[in-house]
């Protein structure tokens, strides 16, 4: 797969350390991420200029260079040029157009983005819209990119864990539909505890989910009776070739109605019965609206 020029959440800021490249992917696009001399996150196709290493198995210089691991050629991350070849003599100068591909980053609510696109004409800026979570995670799950999608907007309970909620996947608050760029669903949601027999006819709380049109980047929200947000979480995901999505989750969540810590992240493995039940009614719409 080929990653689409958006703007793509590719991971969270605080795991991209000062001394050591980080290997990433977007479809079949393989960047490495490290952070260049002034601690910036810089992002460069992951594929040395000479003999195609993978730039993510070397390392960081002192004066913040991603150096090959194969015969140490070191790259800048701003431009992308080689900066520096171990074996050439003092006199002797980097050709100009040495280089790998660079690529625009922006660090928006502790998420790296990336656009996969040119550089001179980047799409509106990246925004997560959560910018005090308490809760971070990230998680490689086994099903594509247009399945995560389809889960989030079908049986986003599947996925998503909100301590002391029972999401009520099989309750829905109407279709799914079309706002702006992005397809909404929302669901019924109970505090945990009760038993509960069948479905309430007027469950207490709503979880809107919000998946955007080609990156299926998702923004969740858990409101009570009165309007109250009592949780909320963005959600970065990432086609990593066909069959696997990362999944990187930032979020909050009040605490439960007994004083239980409140917790919110992606489930640690999937119910496969519960994706067989997905009813993926409202793909084709985001498929639509992400091939426009
Ligand atoms: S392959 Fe990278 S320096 Fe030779």
């Amino acid at each position: 797969m080929t990653a689409r020029p958006y703007w793509w959440a590719v991971a969270h800021e605080a795991d991209i350390p000062a001394s050591r490249p980080v290997a990433v992917k977007v479809g079949d696009l393989a960047l490495v991420l490290f952070r260049d001399g002034t601690g910036a996150v810089a992002a460069l196709e992951d594929r040395c200029a000479h003999r195609r290493a993978p730039l993510s198995l070397g390392v960081v210089t002192a004066e913040g260079l991603v150096q090959c691991p194969y015969h140490g050629w070191r790259y800048e991350g701003a431009s992308g040029k080689c900066r520096a070849i171990p074996n050439f003599s003092a006199q002797e100068k980097v050709p100009g157009n040495f280089g790998v591909r660079p690529f625009a980053t922006r660090i928006v609510d502790g998420f790296v983005f990336v656009w996969t696109g040119d550089r001179g004409n980047v799409g509106n800026e990246p925004s997560a819209t959560m910018d005090a979570p308490t809760a971070r995670h990230a998680r490689a799950l086994p099903c594509p990119h247009a399945m995560y999608a389809a889960l989030m907007l079908d049986r986003p309970g599947v996925l998503l864990s909100i301590g002391g909620i029972r999401l009520l996947d099989d309750f829905r608050w109407g279709d799914p539909r079309r706002e702006e760029s992005a397809i909404v669903s929302e669901f019924g949601a109970v505090w945990s505890g009760k038993r509960l027999d069948r479905l309430p006819s007027s469950p207490p709380l709503t979880l809107r989910v919000t998946v955007a049109a080609g990156t299926a980047a998702t923004h969740v929200t858990l409101r009570d009776e009165a309007d109250t947000m009592i949780a909320a979480a963005f959600l970065a995901a990432t086609p990593q070739g066909a069959m696997v999505t990362q999944v990187r989750l930032a979020g909050w969540a009040t605490d439960g109605p007994r004083g239980k810590p409140a917790t919110i992240g992606i489930r640690p493995s999937l119910d496969v019965e519960a994706v067989a039940r997905t009813r993926v009614a409202a793909l084709p719409d985001w498929q639509a609206l992400s091939a426009v």
